[in-house]
């Protein structure tokens, strides 16, 4: 018996050296592992004619070899597919195995960032303003001094700022976009500024170290105030809704005077008292004013001729009342279980 095995063992062996193609082995298969006249299916039928103690010990080896085969068989069928998809690529084919799972097509939605951001530039265009956008890694001068707001001025604190290296740092806000427009192009100016911007806050539900603004500007002669808030109230009323009132409380911003910021209607309880706007029926929406004229003078552009107006707001704190979001991390997670639920 153990002869036996060992001459089918060396034949075995033999005959799998020579085979190169999957008919080949094919071929091999049957000749050693068939089920009807397989050299190891037909000894296993000799197991019979042995005695009750030496049939285990045989019963074993012959399960030994059938599975040493089996494993080489397997083998040799992944060295000759190798070698077919070498041969192919080789001659610069693409290999498509038709046999693989499809890749899993998720189909994207736009992020809310992105629906509100473009629905707020829309409705500025309609009011005649243009979209452009500026450099997220600035200088300094047009982070602050270009816009009135000198190093040792301590309104710096409420821009802390990401420095890079020498003086160029990510901008804190979009401001420094007006400046940038202004230098290259003489009023008429109307332009809308959607963009990120970076500070150094720790993160938590209203606080992200990155954050976008848009930012308004509106530079001709004779501009107003009353033009700035006409204009801010007809966007309150088309984003809230045309039963949003606005209110415009003074304030200050080194780079417009007057400053003010603009106040909504609560959207949810609409100006009772709830949760939302902290019970006083107001929610901040932006901070805005008339174009300082030392910004002017900075871009050489004449405010005894010219004036314009400005504005400046947060668009995770829109998104987030218009949506009833409440924690701003939620914007970026990447959760498509998240980003889906606003297209
Ligand atoms: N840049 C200000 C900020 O980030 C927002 C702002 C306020 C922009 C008033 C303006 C403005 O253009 O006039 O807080």
């Amino acid at each position: 018996m153990n002869d036996k095995l060992k001459s089918i063992n060396t034949e075995f062996e033999q005959a799998i050296a020579c085979v190169s193609s999957n008919e080949d082995l094919e071929a091999l298969r049957i000749r050693f592992l068939g089920r009807k006249e397989g050299l190891v299916t037909n000894i296993f039928k000799e197991l019979g004619k042995l005695d009750a103690q030496e049939k285990p010990v045989y019963g074993q080896k012959i399960n030994d070899l059938k599975n040493l085969i089996t494993y080489e068989i397997a083998q040799k069928a992944k060295q000759i597919e190798q070698k077919a998809i070498k041969g192919v690529q080789s001659k610069g084919a693409e290999v498509f195995d038709l046999s693989l799972p499809a890749f899993k097509n998720e189909i994207g939605a736009m992020h809310p960032l992105s629906i509100v951001t473009d629905e707020i530039c829309s409705l500025f265009v309609e009011m005649g303003f243009k979209v452009v956008e500026g450099p997220e890694i600035e200088t300094e001068y047009y982070n602050f001094e270009v816009l009135n707001i000198p190093l040792e001025h301590p309104s710096r604190e409420s821009f802390d700022t990401f420095y890079l290296h020498k003086k160029s740092l990510l901008r804190s806000h979009t401001s420094p976009v007006q400046a940038r427009y202004m230098e290259k192009n003489k009023p008429p100016v109307q332009i809308v500024v959607p963009g990120k911007v970076y500070r150094p806050d720790a993160t938590d539900a209203t606080h992200s170290f990155m954050f976008h603004q848009i930012e308004g500007l509106l530079v001709d002669e004779g501009i107003t105030l009353a033009h700035l808030n006409g204009v801010l109230s007809v966007f309150a009323k088309k984003l809230f809704g045309p039963k949003t009132r606005t209110r415009f409380r003074p304030h200050f911003f080194p780079f417009t005077e007057p400053s003010e910021e603009m106040d909504v209607s609560c959207i949810i309880c609409r100006g009772k008292g709830c949760r939302v706007c902290g019970g006083n029926g107001w929610l901040e929406i932006l901070g805005a004013g008339m174009v300082h004229p030392k910004v002017f003078k900075a871009v050489n552009i004449d405010s005894k001729k010219y004036s314009g107006f400005a504005f400046g707001m947060g668009v995770e704190r829109i998104a987030m009342l218009k949506y009833g979001i409440d924690d701003i991390r939620l914007f970026f997670e990447n959760d498509m279980r998240f980003v889906k639920q606003f297209s």
